[in-house]
């Protein structure tokens, strides 16, 4: 049993010009998996399709052996989901801790535990947790997106580009945040256009190619296919 699984997507933005045509993706307890292809291939899309918040029309997805297909984004975060898309949305004015707040909708005193953890997991939070997120860098928003979402304790985490504008070191620190949450028991699916860091850190990998999947397999052996080299990962 996947920890989570989805089979043949069929999905889009309209009924007409389906994106997706039939995609597989799964990623297996414990692993990281990252999806990588050229813009406009449907990885976005894809994250969207199975986070619930596009209606796949062909298909099935499978979170810890129940299907979920269909259903509304919020309850797919409820059964252990969590998706951190790429345009990070942040209440740039509020301080951190309340920016985390609004991340969890459980009790309050499971807020404050769990903004505790969220500190712990990213000492850099901890530092400017008074501060407006407007303050924050490009990479602690993202650190702080990644904190949000993991507030509802997911099994798994589905992030698109999250290196997207970073410089260099603030991309391999959030790639080393990355590898401590999977360390922590959560598995991972991750949309990246920095495929050489992404294939460093994942198990499997997936390459799509206009709304299809292209080459699947172990992350290592993708990084050093001659052909892969060429077309994706700049030779
Ligand atoms: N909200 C939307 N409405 C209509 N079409 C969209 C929308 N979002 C994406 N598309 C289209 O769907 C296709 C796939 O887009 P998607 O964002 O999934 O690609 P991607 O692989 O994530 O690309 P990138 O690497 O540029 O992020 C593209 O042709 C895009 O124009
Ligand atoms: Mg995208």
């Amino acid at each position: 049993m996947g920890t989570l699984s989805a089979r043949s997507i069929v999905a889009g933005y309209s009924a007409a010009d389906e994106v997706l045509k039939g995609v597989d993706l799964e990623v297996h307890p414990g692993e990281i998996v990252c999806i990588i292809g050229p813009n406009g291939a449907g990885k976005s899309t894809l994250l969207k399709a199975i986070a619930g918040l596009l209606r796949p029309s062909q298909g099935h997805v499978e979170l810890q052996g129940a299907d979920i297909t269909g259903l509304a984004a919020r309850d797919i975060s409820r059964r252990g989901l969590a998706y951190v898309p790429r345009a990070i949305y942040l209440l740039a004015t509020m301080a951190l801790t309340e920016n985390l707040k609004t991340g969890d909708d459980s009790e309050r005193e499971g807020t404050v535990m769990a903004i505790a953890v969220a500190v712990t997991r990213f000492p850099i939070l901890a530092e400017n947790r008074r501060h407006a997120a407007r303050g924050l860098s490009g990479g602690e928003r993202q650190m702080l997106a990644m904190a949000m979402a993991l507030m509802v304790e997911p099994a798994v985490l589905l992030l698109d580009e999250p290196s997207a504008g970073l410089s260099p070191l603030a991309a391999e620190k959030l790639f080393e945040s990355i590898v401590a949450i999977h360390e922590s028991g959560v598995s991972i699916a991750l949309v990246e256009q920095n495929a050489n860091e992404a294939l460093a850190i994942s198990d499997r990998a997936y390459i799509l190619v206009d709304g299809r999947n292209s080459r699947t397999g172990n992350a290592k052996e993708l990084a050093e296919d001659p052909e892969i080299r060429r077309i994706f990962l700049g030779g």
